[in-house]
């Protein structure tokens, strides 16, 4: 969809990238660190800096004694980490729960490592859970359990409670938790994102990863990480060191500058993003748009049912052409055949929202448009 947009210039909230600059701090760390170094490889699984103060700000958000030198593996973003996560848990003809929808990424890991999906709904509106569902794929005996937590694309933010159900069945059949937490501090209140590590007894059968890139507005820098207890990063460097060797070294030593970040920064990036949320959600209130309220990360599923149109594909190649908006059709999400929905992200300036916006407000007039000369085409 950002080759659609970029063909027909339409603004472009489909893929999930900022539109705003990262923090200055972190602009001018680069800018030393190209002058002063390091530029050959770090340590495999992370420049030791980086990992230390990546392990002071994980213990404090997370609440756990993380350990630089036994708990992370750092990787090129939370990509590489999922992978690595995925390759470490599981043998090939192993299970793996995915939750449905899902980031794309997820079943290609399960297929890459060998491993076979099975699909548990999260249902529209809401994109909640059925436990009697949930309990059946356990019963299947899956080796490990993918959390994206908040969730792209459904912007689902799991509750303690249904993270205390899954982590009991993870007790009862001993099964991994994967957990994808690139969104752990894009939450918008009352929500509140809990560490699926951090869960009574949990710690030991977690693979938390994540990454800098949403955090820091830094997508191209490719700098994440995997923590996990020390057998399994033992095992997750070994993946690690094959796939990609390592993560840019001069972009870890500048790194460590956001890491430093006083905790006035993650409330000031969640005032912010709550700001964008509110201005694009009014502009789909405006415009009559029916969607799920995000509870975390920056994306929006709007249900584009009432149009009639058979293809959320076609929908979201003829919004981006004749209104100027590009979205992600939903159906390239969800296992199950899911067309009504689309996903439009809102990681954007207020300028950029508001054009964006002020386009949709003629979404409906236009679909109607089309639907006259339909008609008169079939007269
Ligand atoms: C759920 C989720 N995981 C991972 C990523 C990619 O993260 P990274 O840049 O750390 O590889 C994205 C990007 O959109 C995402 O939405």
């Amino acid at each position: 969809m950002t080759r659609v947009a970029n063909a027909c210039g339409a603004i472009n909230l489909s893929q999930g990238f900022p539109d705003f600059d990262p923090p200055p701090e972190l602009l001018r760390a680069a800018e030393r660190v190209a002058r002063e170094g390091p530029h050959q490889y770090a340590v495999t699984w992370g420049a030791p800096k980086f990992r230390a103060a990546l392990a002071r700000k994980q213990s404090h958000f997370m609440g756990l004694p993380l350990d630089p030198e036994t708990n992370f593996v750092v990787t090129c973003g939370s990509t590489e980490g999922m992978m690595v996560a995925m390759m470490t848990a599981c043998n090939p003809g192993d299970k793996v729960i995915v939750f449905s929808p899902f980031y794309e990424n997820y079943v290609a890991d399960a297929v890459l490592s060998g491993a076979e999906p099975i699909y548990v709904p999260l249902h529209p509106p809401d994109f909640g859970f059925d436990e009697a569902e949930l309990r059946r794929a356990f019963a299947q005996k899956p080796k490990a359990l993918i959390l994206c937590n908040p969730a792209n694309p459904s912007g689902k933010v799991f509750t303690r409670d249904e993270l205390l159900f899954i982590a009991r069945l993870a007790e009862e059949h001993d099964t991994f938790v994967i957990t994808d937490e690139v969104y752990e501090h894009i939450v918008y209140k009352p929500a509140e994102h809990v560490y699926f590590a951090a869960l009574p007894g949990m710690f030991e059968r977690t693979i938390s990863c994540s990454s800098l890139s949403k955090t820091y507005s830094i997508t191209g820098w490719r700098l994440g990480y995997v923590i996990a207890p020390p057998a399994v990063i033992n095992e997750a460097r070994k993946v690690h060191d094959f796939l990609t060797v390592g993560a840019a070294a001069p972009l870890q030593e500048a790194a460590v500058t956001a890491l430093g970040f006083p905790d006035s920064y993650y409330r000031e990036l969640q005032v912010a993003y709550t700001e964008k949320r509110e201005v694009f959600l009014k502009f789909l209130d405006t415009a009559g748009l029916r969607y799920s309220r995000p509870a975390g990360a920056y994306y929006v599923m709007v249900d584009i049912a009432e149009f009639g149109w058979a293809s959320d594909v076609a929908f979201c190649e003829w919004l981006a052409r004749e209104v100027g908006v590009a979205a992600v059709p939903g159906s390239s999400f969800f296992r199950e055949p899911v067309h009504n929905l689309i996903r439009f992200h809102f990681a954007k300036r207020q300028e950029t929202l508001v054009a964006a916006g002020e386009r949709l407000l003629k979404l409906r007039e236009r679909v109607r448009a089309v639907t006259r000369q339909q008609a008169n085409r079939s007269v």
